[in-house]
């Protein structure tokens, strides 16, 4: 049985006292982390002292973004070197943000999953299509070439190890969700695509999110179906209230 994950991407919001006062609040809140892993993903600027505040508790945390080198004249980057010496867990990778506006390529999003991986850390590797995709047919296609390069050398024991969010751009915090259904079929084919891959061991092992407005009102419905082990939470991971109702619908 695949333990199901739920982590908040907070993007470029909340300063460090906001972000302080919601750890605070929900930390000892969050429910066991053998039923449910439940993660906050902030910004680098207040990973340290969120790590230092969650200390004994159940509640993780990740970073937004990761660099593919361990350190050196990359100005502007985040070590996973330095990330993984604050004992942060999680580093989102691959984001469709990410990809559209500092324009990185499958290519970069390997590098960085591979590095991740080296320093111990866990990524949450994105993967998703845009609305023209989707109604172009092209769904599958773009689906399968983005895997095919952004797992591109991966063993077998770390995609088994791997998060896996599948987020459809035009439901990114647009309001407009997917069906359950069609969620579904979407995380199911990231798997289907991890078996072709790798092989049915390992694409029963891999965890796959779904995110694009999930909220404390449907995620039961999400978490309902088979293919589907947590969710990748933007606009309502911001509010103590909701992050917790989100997991206390999910333990
Ligand atoms: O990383 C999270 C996703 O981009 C979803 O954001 O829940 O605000 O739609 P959202």
């Amino acid at each position: 049985m695949r333990k199901p994950i739920i982590a908040g991407n907070w993007k470029m919001n909340k300063t460090l006292s906001e972000a302080m006062s919601f750890v605070e609040e929900v930390k000892n809140s969050v429910p066991a982390s053998d039923k449910v892993d439940a993660a906050v993903c902030a910004s680098a600027l207040f990973l340290a002292p969120m790590v230092e505040a969650v200390k004994g508790t159940d509640l993780k945390i990740g970073s937004q973004n990761v660099s593919d080198k361990d350190s050196g004249a990359y100005t502007g980057e985040i070590s996973p070197v330095a990330l993984k010496d604050l004992n942060v867990t999680y580093a989102i990778i691959g984001h469709s943000e990410r990809r559209e506006y500092y324009s990185e390529t499958d290519e970069f999003i390997n590098s960085k999953t591979k590095k991740t991986f080296e320093h111990g850390l866990t990524p949450i590797l994105c993967c998703g299509e845009t609305l023209e995709e989707r109604e172009g047919g092209k769904f599958e296609e773009v689906i399968r070439t983005q895997l095919t390069a952004d797992l591109a050398g991966l063993t077998e024991d770390q995609v088994s190890n791997l998060v896996i969010a599948y987020e459809p751009i035009w439901a990114i915090g647009t309001g407009k969700s997917a069906t359950e259904k069609d969620a579904q079929e979407s995380c199911k084919f990231v798997r289907d695509v991890v078996a072709s891959l790798y092989n049915e061991n390992v694409a029963e092992a891999v965890r796959v999110q779904y995110g694009g407005s999930v909220k404390p009102e449907n995620i039961k419905e999400y978490m309902a179906q088979p293919d589907i082990d947590g969710a990748l939470v933007g606009g309502a991971s911001l509010e103590p209230a909701s992050f917790l109702a989100l997991l206390e619908a999910v333990k």
